[in-house]
């Protein structure tokens, strides 16, 4: 979910809607907005997007006042429906909150509260917490900032919750533990929000909640903050942020996703910037060189992760044990947190995360912490939860990433993994000089080459016409490209809704095979460095079986052209470094196909892009 506030001396009306679309990518179930002119408030919510909270709001209140608070759901507790959407008022409608995460204890404390007289409109969490914190206000005679202190500490869960009380038009109170919340600090005025992208036009100052704090935002006066738990005062600590307008907006294009597919070659750019030093042969990144001896010594490196950053990590595995030769496990942070896994201090944990939010990957960070072990962060958002939570960690630098579908901040992970594994092959000796600067020269030499993959975008639109009435399509590849497979199946499925599967080429004759027939389009990446031969004969496999064939091979190939439906042509590159290249059309296919299927590319149905629920 996303949330965003507003108190000043402006109309809140427009900066919560246009906050509200900026986070949009963050959930979209459903959205409400409440606007507060000192004497009335007034609620508008809705199931669906944003654009259908504007419309209706103009019509159905008065869009006065300004404070303001609104949000944008992914429903956990509750199905999208108007009712369940925030805000929520509190029985006596006296105060109005929004709410990003879960309440897990919230059924024994609404069953009390009914007990005790409180009645509940919808089937949220969010309207226990703020009845829960009316009830503490109303009994301990305290004030707002006290009560929401109060209440927080008998709930458990996570949340970055805003609320403010009809009888004091000039404050709003927040609190986190677990979801993203920033304050934005403009003269006279203040902005709050889940990213500092809804108040960027206004303001470069912010300061970010830490977990267990809340903040109590009065106007005229600074900021207070406290810890929820003991009351001890913080200090905020107040950034100056980097973030321009530019960065989150479509720029000319028709959708973030391709925006950020075509952003590919100067975001790796970005990446490995002050990192790579080709010419030098040196890799310099500050994390790593002063953690050298943690992953000199480790047993092992576990990398968890979910979603594409899983996908990124499986890619990691291949670089780190082909180059630097450590021993790689990559498991899903749902997985690993729940499963007792065997940990210890000579293991270094790599946590990849684009947000830097994702639940259960952070669940993952602070048990493998709580172990012993030593955790690297590899994130996008940089100050974001994982960030701050691990012992030290590479930032990817992709710029925001807004499509849902990951695209841009899984080829710059990869390269940051990449960057790391040479880094440590150079320390351990794995690699010869020669190699590791062969290496350096071709990794600098990628973001040219992803401009060469992205000028087949007409090809494959004009394949997409083929496949978008597809239901089914199957994804093979072998060693660096098998992770490749999983993502192309992944983004088809995610945003065509066409059910999609990824395999290592040679498992199709295990089972999937007894799914080809004259219907089913099969993608294989056969680039002619890695396993081409056994690849070849997986091809024919499929032929002989008369299924479609969409091949991405490696410039000038000759001989899967004349077995497959459809070539795509990558250039060449060392094996290691294929998946930054072979991604690209697969990236394009999915997003022409969803497109010609009338889907929506940059928010597909019950998707959010910050999953910070477990
Ligand atoms: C969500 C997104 C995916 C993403 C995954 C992990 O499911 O829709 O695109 O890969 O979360 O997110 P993270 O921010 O941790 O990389």
């Amino acid at each position: 979910c996303g949330i965003v506030g507003y108190i000043g001396h402006r109309e809140a009306y427009p900066i919560i809607i246009k906050g509200l679309q900026r986070l949009e990518y963050r959930g979209y179930d459903s959205a409400g907005i409440v606007l507060f002119d000192g004497e009335n408030t007034n609620l508008s919510k809705t199931k669906g997007k944003v654009e259908d909270l504007k419309r209706k709001s103009k019509v159905s209140i008065s869009t006065n006042g300004k404070l303001g608070l609104g949000h944008t759901r992914w429903a956990t507790h509750g199905v999208p429906n108007d009712v369940n959407s925030h805000p929520h008022y509190s029985n006596s409608g006296d105060l109005v909150i929004i709410h990003n995460g879960i309440i897990e204890n919230y059924e024994s404390v609404k069953k009390a509260l009914v007990n005790r007289g409180y009645e509940f409109h919808s089937d949220t969490d969010t309207e226990v917490l703020v009845n829960l914190i009316e009830e503490v206000k109303n009994k301990e005679g305290v004030m707002l900032g006290k009560a929401v202190q109060i209440a927080l500490n008998q709930v458990v869960g996570a949340y970055a919750i805003a609320v403010f009380d009809k009888n004091k038009p000039d404050e709003i109170v927040v609190a986190k533990l677990g979801s993203p919340l920033a304050i934005g600090i403009g003269d006279g005025e203040y902005f709050i929000a889940s990213d500092a992208s809804p108040f960027i036009e206004f303001t470069n100052n912010a300061v970010y909640l830490e977990d267990g704090e809340m903040a109590i935002i009065r106007l005229g006066k600074e900021i207070k903050l406290r810890k929820i738990k003991n009351d001890a005062i913080a200090y905020p600590n107040i950034l100056e942020l980097q973030l321009n307008l530019e960065e989150i907006e479509k720029g000319g294009y028709d959708h973030f996703m391709l925006k950020e597919i075509y952003e590919q070659p100067r975001a790796i750019k970005d990446t490995y910037r002050g990192r790579l030093l080709a010419d030098e042969g040196i890799v310099r990144m500050a994390g790593i060189d002063q953690n050298m001896e943690r992953f000199l010594n480790a047993n092992r490196i576990i990398i968890v992760a979910c979603g594409t950053s899983w996908h990124a990590g499986l890619v990691a595995e291949y670089i780190f044990e082909d180059l630097a030769r450590i021993p790689v496990e990559v498991e899903y942070a749902s997985e690993f947190r729940y499963r007792n896994p065997v940990i210890t201090e000579n293991d270094v944990l790599i946590a990849i995360s684009q947000s830097g939010e994702t639940a259960d990957t952070l669940a993952a960070i602070k048990m493998a912490k709580e172990k012993g072990a030593f955790v690297f962060g590899v994130c996008n958002v940089v100050g974001s939860s994982i960030a701050r939570e691990t012992h030290a960690g590479a930032y990817t630098h992709a710029g925001p990433e807004i499509g849902v579908a990951s695209t841009k901040a899984f080829t710059t992970q990869i390269t940051v993994l990449t960057l790391i594994a040479l880094k440590l092959a150079k320390e351990k000796g794995s690699l010869s000089e020669a190699e590791f600067h062969g290496y350096l020269t071709e990794l600098e030499g990628i973001p040219a080459k992803v401009e060469k993959a992205l000028e087949s975008n007409a090809l494959i639109e004009t394949i997409a016409t083929e496949y978008k009435d597809s239901t089914n399509c199957l994804y093979l590849g072998r060693g660096y490209n098998f992770p490749v497979a999983l993502e192309g199946a992944l983004k088809l499925k995610e945003i065509s809704y066409i059910h999609a599967e990824g395999y290592p080429a040679a498992e199709m004759k295990h089972g999937p095979i007894a799914l080809i027939d004259e219907e089913m389009p099969v993608v294989v990446i056969a680039t002619r460095k890695g396993h081409y031969e056994k690849v070849v004969s997986n091809i024919q496999e499929i032929k002989s079986r008369s299924g479609r064939i969409i091949a991405v091979v490696t410039e000038g190939d000759e001989s899967v052209k004349e077995l497959a439906d459809h070539v795509v042509e990558v250039p060449e590159t060392s094996e290691p470094l294929t998946p930054l290249l072979t991604t690209i059309p697969l990236q394009l296919l999915s997003y022409h196909i969803a497109l010609m299927r009338g889907c929506n590319v940059d928010q597909p149905r019950n998707l959010a892009k910050s999953v910070t629920v477990e």
